[in-house]
């Protein structure tokens, strides 16, 4: 086990399974006290037991990313258990495939919550306790599709770009206050999520959920004076800048 993140608390969402449950691992790994949200709780004590195998110690906090009440409550509870909080990752998400036309108003209302309200409102909420902390760290996990746009993925794409919308001004507004804010825009990832939506990628090129994760652990361990706002990763087979 790392000690890069020692004494550090950090909120992971999405942390039942797929890149959470690997950004949760790493970040531990590396001696971040992590506390786990999501809705599955069978899952996210999987993800619990994980981060024990590394030494670490979580904390579950089962989250409704569409309820207001519920991302208040994830706040409140990590205040009061830990009375800190270093880093912020919002990686929740949800996709919907279908025709524009064919894209009921539930279902852009659903992944507009989920993918950008949720963030939105849980920054908002963890921002006074992540600016008492020296320095803090928000990561907030775009997509591909944060930057360019696919057939039959309107409502996803739309709030992935809104996502990484209210990155860059809020790391504008944040600038030189300690809390700085990255977003990461990963392609296809061995998770459900693409296994439902994606089973023509071949199981074998896609990114390992463990590789994002180590590009968590870079933005929210770096120590010195640079900075990288925003980080785009790819299948080593798909084509290169956005093509
Ligand atoms: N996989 C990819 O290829 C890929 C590519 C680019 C970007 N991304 C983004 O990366 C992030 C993680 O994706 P993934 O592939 O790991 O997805 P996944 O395996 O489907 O996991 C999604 C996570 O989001 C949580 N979640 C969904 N709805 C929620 C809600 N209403 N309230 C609370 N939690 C909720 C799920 O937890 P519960 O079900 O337990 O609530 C689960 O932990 C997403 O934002 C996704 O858009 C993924």
């Amino acid at each position: 086990m790392g000690s890069r993140l020692k004494d550090k608390v950090a909120i992971v969402t999405g942390a039942s399974r797929g890149i959470g449950r690997a950004i949760g691992v790493a970040l531990a790994g590396e001696g971040a006290t992590v506390v786990l949200a999501g809705r599955a709780e069978a899952d996210l004590s999987e993800t619990a037991k994980r981060i024990r195998q590394v030494g670490g110690t979580p904390e579950i906090v089962p989250t409704e990313l569409t309820e207001e009440q519920s991302i208040m409550n994830l706040v409140a509870v990590t205040s009061e258990r830990f009375g800190r909080l270093d880093i912020l990752v919002n990686n929740a998400g949800i996709t919907h495939s279908a025709p524009l036309e064919q894209t009921r108003t539930e279902d852009l209302d659903r992944c507009w919550a989920v993918n950008a309200r949720a963030p939105f409102l849980l920054c908002r909420e963890a921002l006074p306790l992540l600016r008492k902390a020296e320095r803090a760290t928000i990561v907030n996990i775009s997509s591909v599709v944060g930057v360019k746009g696919y057939p039959l993925q309107s409502a996803y794409t739309a709030s992935k770009h809104a996502l990484r919308g209210m990155s860059i001004a809020l790391a504008e507004e944040l600038r030189g206050s300690g809390v700085r804010v990255h977003v990461i825009c990963p392609g296809a990832a061995d998770t459900e999520m693409v296994s439902r939506v994606r089973p023509d990628i071949n199981k074998v090129e896609l990114i390992g959920p463990d590789e994002i994760a180590e590009l968590v652990l870079y933005l929210v361990a770096h120590q010195g004076n640079a900075v990288v706002d925003e980080l785009h990763i790819r299948r080593a087979t798909a084509a290169p800048w956005f093509g």
